[in-house]
């Protein structure tokens, strides 16, 4: 069994990145600024947006926090990303999600510009990624897929099964994994909570995404000898054992599965890392094409 370490392959990415804009300075030319807006005070939502702005602020991004109250109007959060959508100074705009319930995701996600759309969410993104065509694709399945490419992971031919169906996670990452790329060309099974043999097409995978948000889901009897499993889970679990008061667990039983698997993530450690790799990846992009647009006027 071989980790499928997330420090070791996010840091070989954003060592790249902090060159690259090392390069921009030297250039004179705009360096990349990551918008990110939080709204209520979600614990989880607050540890990835800070972590998002922290790696920033370590590959020489620049990055704006906006902070809204949880009872925020929709127009005003609207409003706003307008407002950034006009800010020629900023390359990417991401809203943290699950936003409140009075708040509609889809027309926050519509609001944000496609050239700005380092979140890949976009229908725009997600028509462009469906058809193969360069876009911002979203961060985690983006992130998955430089995970394997940094592993030198041979994906063609092969049987991948992707647990759950999320506009963010599942459906993007069935979409990748079966197009025509040097991690990809792949069978995919797409499952979810109405899949009647998930255990069963689960022993068939050379390949398995657990994206379903249900800590340890992904038990040892599920999972075939040599398989690649690829944990998305990041769930909060009570336990007084830690000083916050709980732990983070994967949607995989990391201890049984791992003896089976020829490659793992772990969690934390994993995927995590591969997404704000991604994200990181996707703004500094965002800024190139803007810097072109601006010298072409
Ligand atoms: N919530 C969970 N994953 C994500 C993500 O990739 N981007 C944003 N904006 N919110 C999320």
């Amino acid at each position: 069994m071989q980790l499928l370490d997330g420090k070791v392959a996010s840091q070989a990415i954003k060592e790249d990145l902090k060159i690259k804009v090392a390069q921009l300075v030297t250039q004179g030319k705009k360096t990349p600024h990551l918008a990110a807006i939080l709204v209520g005070s979600n614990g989880a939502s607050e540890t990835y947006v800070a972590s998002k702005v922290k790696n920033c602020a370590e590959l020489g991004f620049k990055s704006t926090l906006i902070r809204f109250e949880e009872s925020v109007n929709e127009f005003i959060l609207l409003d706003k990303i307008r407002e950034l959508n006009e800010d020629k100074d900023v390359d990417g705009i991401l809203v943290q999600l699950p936003l409140p319930a009075h708040i509609s995701d889809e027309k926050v996600i519509n609001t944000i510009h496609p050239s700005k759309d380092v979140d890949g969410f976009h229908p725009e993104s997600a028509g462009k990624m469906m058809q193969g065509l360069p876009t911002f694709l979203p961060a985690t399945p983006y992130g998955i897929m430089l995970m394997l490419e940094h592993y030198n992971i041979d994906t063609k031919g092969k049987h991948a099964v992707v647990i759950g169906r999320s506009n963010i996670v599942g459906r993007p990452m069935s979409v990748l994994l079966s197009s025509n790329h040097p991690q990809g060309n792949c069978t995919v099974t797409i499952t979810h909570s109405h899949t009647k043999n998930l255990a069963e097409l689960c022993r068939n995978a050379d390949i398995i995404v657990a994206a379903l948000g249900k800590p340890e889901f992904l038990t040892a009897d599920m999972v075939k000898d040599g398989a690649i499993i690829i944990d998305v889970g990041i769930t909060r679990v009570a336990d007084a054992s830690k000083k916050t008061g709980f732990r983070i667990a994967g949607d995989v039983a990391f201890a049984e599965v791992a003896p089976k698997a020829s490659y793992i993530t772990p969690v934390p450690g994993g995927v995590g890392l591969m997404t704000i790799a991604a994200l990181m990846r996707n703004t500094y992009n965002a800024c190139i094409a803007k810097n072109e647009a601006e010298e072409e006027d």
